[in-house]
């Protein structure tokens, strides 16, 4: 078999994570052609909570486009088996503080509303900042509306 590359290991927690319904999951091609063009970057997170070791699985990854002093996390999530274990938060606060080294002042995120991820957000300073209304189409047809978050918050904003 072959061994596990960075982007085996991010989609299996794609596959695992993303509920269908919601239709958030990109694909392999997607995940490939936004890394191809060198400003989108990824972290991984093993289930013991640091980084996986070669042919190690991944519990959780985050995706972020940098744009100038500006970031958009783009995907983040934790396999179901690995959640509610501070795997998220861990995984969140790393990626923050690395954007921050690398000179991001302002990190963007959309968020289909009533997903319980707005907590951890919340939690870790994120504020919602916009609202587009029935933003996102469910599989079953189903418009839901999508919160805007952003950390630290705009100025006008607090
Ligand atoms: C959102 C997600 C990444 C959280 O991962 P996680 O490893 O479970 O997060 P943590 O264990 O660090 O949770 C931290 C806190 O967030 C909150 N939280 C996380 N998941 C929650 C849930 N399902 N319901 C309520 N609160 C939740 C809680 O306050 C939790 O702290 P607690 O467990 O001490 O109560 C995970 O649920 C996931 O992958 N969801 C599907 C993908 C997704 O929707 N991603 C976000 C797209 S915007």
């Amino acid at each position: 078999m072959m061994p596990r590359d960075d982007v085996d290991r991010i989609m299996e927690v794609m596959d695992a994570a993303f509920d269908p319904l919601w239709g958030e999951a990109w694909n392999r091609m997607q995940i490939e052609s936004a890394l191809a063009i060198g400003n989108t970057h990824y972290w991984l997170i093993a289930p013991h909570g640091g980084t996986p070791d070669e042919g190690e699985e991944a519990a959780g990854f985050a995706l972020v486009r940098q744009i100038f002093d500006e970031a958009e996390l783009l995907l983040f999530a934790v396999s179901p088996q690995w959640r509610r274990r501070g795997l998220g938060a861990r995984l969140l606060g790393r990626t923050l503080d690395d954007m921050k080294r690398s000179g991001v002042c302002k990190v963007m995120l959309e968020m289909r509303r009533g997903n319980p991820a707005e907590s951890l957000y919340r939690a870790t300073g994120f504020v919602p900042v916009g609202l587009r209304p029935k933003y996102y189409r469910c599989a079953n047809g189903d418009r839901i509306d999508a919160v805007t978050f952003s950390f630290p918050a705009d100025e006008q904003n607090n």
